[in-house]
């Protein structure tokens, strides 16, 4: 098992782990093709992504960014190529609503919650993930530690994310074992409960 840095390639292999990692985000349902997209972000600007790789199968990935204003502004720039995706979204309206209040907050610098506390100060892991079958073998682990080693070289304070609250016990187990904890908690999409989690470096 190697964890390297994800090259464009990868991108089918990284959507497939997506598929099996995050069956019910919103994200995965707004297909394929759209994730394609959105995950070449992080590699084309430059921004965080590593894959692991045994014999030439990608069986996880961690993406993120050590400046989420950067991100945004990176994806606004490929907005045309994300149009083509999110036309077979054209009439599922629940899925429709979803995607304009994110369009809307991601254009306009908006927070969906404007009560939740910003953490302009931290990298941003946006998704790791590990394709089911190998899960609970280590491979969750290596990236989170090739990742929070790459952010300590980048000198950045800390890494915050967000998971769910509910029903999800293994993952926060996860992170509280490599010493996160819940920073603030909110509620997603009017139903989802969430938590704001975080990990400072030492100086
Ligand atoms: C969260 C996630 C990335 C963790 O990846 P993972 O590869 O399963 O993580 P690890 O195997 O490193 O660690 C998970 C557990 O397996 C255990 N483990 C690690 N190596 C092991 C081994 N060789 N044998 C047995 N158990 C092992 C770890 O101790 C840990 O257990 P613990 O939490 O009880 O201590 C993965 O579960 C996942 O993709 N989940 C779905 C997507 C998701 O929710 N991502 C997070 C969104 S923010």
């Amino acid at each position: 098992m190697i964890i390297r840095d994800a090259a464009l390639n990868d991108l089918e292999q990284i959507v497939n782990v997506h598929f099996f990692a995050f069956p019910e985000f919103f994200l995965t349902s707004l297909g394929r093709k759209f994730l394609k997209q959105y995950y070449k972000i992080y590699i084309k600007y430059s921004h965080i992504a590593f894959v692991a790789e045994k014999n030439g199968v990608i069986e996880g990935f961690v993406v993120g960014s050590n400046d989420s204003t950067v991100f945004y502004t990176d994806l606004k720039k490929e907005f045309l190529c994300f149009i083509f995706p999110m036309i077979t979204n054209l009439f599922n309206f629940n899925l429709l609503s979803k995607i304009f209040k994110r369009v809307y907050s991601v254009l306009f610098k908006k927070k969906i919650n404007n009560s939740l506390k910003s953490y302009d100060e931290l990298n941003e892991l946006t998704s790791i993930g590990v394709i089911s079958n190998d899960q609970n073998r280590g491979v969750g682990s290596l990236l989170l530690a090739k990742y929070e080693q790459y952010c300590i070289e980048q000198k950045v304070k800390g890494i915050t994310l967000t998971t769910d609250a509910d029903k999800n016990e293994k993952v926060l187990r996860f992170y509280r074992k490599f010493g996160y904890s819940i920073d603030q908690s909110f509620v997603q999409d009017e139903k989802r409960a969430m938590y704001s989690l975080v990990k400072y470096f030492k100086d």
